[in-house]
């Protein structure tokens, strides 16, 4: 990071030089740190549209042009080249790891994929109807009442052994909670299959059968871990990251990163796409629907972003996903995938989307490709935190090893009533 011509503002008579950052690509920032100090003001900035909330090396996003990085290297080219975990070892230690460094990462993850015994008696305590996520939310956030021997955040040991284990359970928790929600047994996990083998083994292997794994589906599923494995300082992340400033476990964070994800508004939104695509039924009633948006009655799900104002390259390699799933096991004429296509085809070619900058994100078409995959709808944003562990662990890791690291505490314009006396209630009214 590089310091540049400093900004200056003009507040109530004062001059404030403020110092500018530049980072390696994007936006430079201007360091506000001492604002409040020299000005008595603070900024404001409701939704964080214009804030940058900490200096990272993980994950770089360029709306504008529709480029996302991970360490360095476009999403496009680990989704066709890399692999999940490959991926993940890169998320965490800022390089792609050589042989010999990724086998002992590999060994580790697949050595830690089991649950203790006890744990599983926490799924006997939801209704079978509980929506998945709700199960995620409580079962990884009582992790930390298990593995007391890696809650130490500051023994680096310890915060490794964390990572490796909630990379490597979250796959077997959430196959439990898909199969407590369809009333089949629990699936142990298999060493010798690869990670996504694996898990998808858990969710769809019955006693009554042998499971074959199917390679097309497996790389289909750990090409969409990939793509859903970091996103910058996204909602979710920065959960995460501000749970973490207090001193809180990893387990407790990550559940705390869970819960903000199944907002509709953020990874909720390919559940939600999905039950969209469902209610259009047919390219017919796109017309109709799209109405409805323009005036306001509901929105696009699966569109628009916060950053991206261009294309979600995540989005493209979605798309080709879905198609290569339909052709291998579902209908490559199926409704769902066309009525998409013709509505991705007419949003972006009308006036209301193009001036607002909206484009298919992530969310869009991962829900037909998961759906072609046999997982039902409540599972997809289950599927989104499985893959964004690596992403929120890794934020959360390089926001403990900063050294300049201090609790998250943003403060407010306060705008309720002055001081006043308190009244009785024979006094009132
Ligand atoms: C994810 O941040 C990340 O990186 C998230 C994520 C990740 O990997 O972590 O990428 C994952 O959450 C993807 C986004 C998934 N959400 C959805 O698909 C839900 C639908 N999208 C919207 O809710 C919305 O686009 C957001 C929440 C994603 C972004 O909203 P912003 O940036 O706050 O934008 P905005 O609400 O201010 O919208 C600007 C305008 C508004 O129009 P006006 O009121 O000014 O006329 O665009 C409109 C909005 O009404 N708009 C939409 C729309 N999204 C925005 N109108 C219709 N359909 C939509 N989807």
């Amino acid at each position: 990071m590089s310091q540049t011509t400093p900004a200056q503002i003009n507040f109530e008579g004062k001059a404030v030089d403020l110092p500018v950052m530049k980072g390696t690509l994007g936006p430079d920032v201007i360091d506000i740190r001492k604002l409040y100090a020299e000005t008595d003001a603070f900024t404001y900035d409701p939704g964080f549209t214009s804030t940058a909330s900490c200096e990272s090396k993980i994950t770089f996003i360029d709306g504008d042009k529709g480029v996302l990085l991970h360490r360095g290297y476009p999403i496009g080219q680990l989704a066709e080249k890399s692999s999940f975990l490959e991926t993940c070892y890169l998320l965490l230690h800022g390089e792609l790891p050589t042989a010999a460094e990724f086998e002992p990462f590999e060994n580790s993850i697949t050595r830690h994929t089991m649950l203790h015994e006890q744990f599983d008696k926490f799924f006997s305590g939801f209704r079978r109807d509980a929506h998945p996520m709700a199960i995620m939310t409580g079962a990884v956030g009582a992790l930390s009442a298990f593995y007391h021997d890696s809650l130490d955040i500051h023994d680096l040991k310890q915060r490794e052994i964390s990572a490796h284990r909630l990379i490597a359970k979250m796959p077997t928790i959430a196959a439990r909670a898909y199969k407590y929600s369809v009333g089949q047994p629990f699936v142990h996990p298999l060493n010798k299959l690869s990670y996504s083998e694996n898990f998808l083994r858990m969710c769809f292997a019955v006693p009554a059968e042998e499971y074959v794994p199917n390679p097309i589906l497996t790389k289909a599923m750990d090409r969409i871990f990939i793509l859903h494995a970091d996103h910058e300082q996204n909602a979710s992340t920065s959960t995460v990251r501000l749970a973490g400033s207090s001193g809180a476990n990893p387990f407790a964070c990550i559940a705390a990163g869970i819960a903000c994800l199944w907002g509709p508004s953020h990874g909720g939104a390919n559940e939600e796409a999905l039950n969209m695509l469902k209610e259009i039924g047919t390219p017919e009633r796109i017309p109709e629907f799209i109405a409805g948006v323009k005036a306001r009655k509901y929105k696009l799900m699966g569109f628009g972003h916060r950053v991206y104002k261009n294309y979600d390259p995540r989005a493209t390699v979605m798309k080709q996903s879905a198609d290569e799933v339909l052709e291998a096991v579902g209908d490559k004429n199926d409704p769902l995938f066309q009525v998409a296509k013709e509505l991705e085809k007419i949003a972006l070619n009308d006036e209301f989307f193009i001036e607002r900058k909206l484009y298919p994100n992530v969310d869009f078409y991962s829900g037909i490709t998961l759906s072609a995959m046999g997982f039902p709808t409540t599972m997809f944003t289950v599927l989104f935190a499985l893959a964004r562990t690596v992403g929120w662990i890794a934020q959360w890791k390089e926001m403990i090893e900063d050294p300049g690291q201090k609790i998250g505490r943003p403060r407010q314009l306060y705008t309720g009533a002055g001081q006043r006396d308190y009244v009785s209630i024979s006094q009132r009214g």
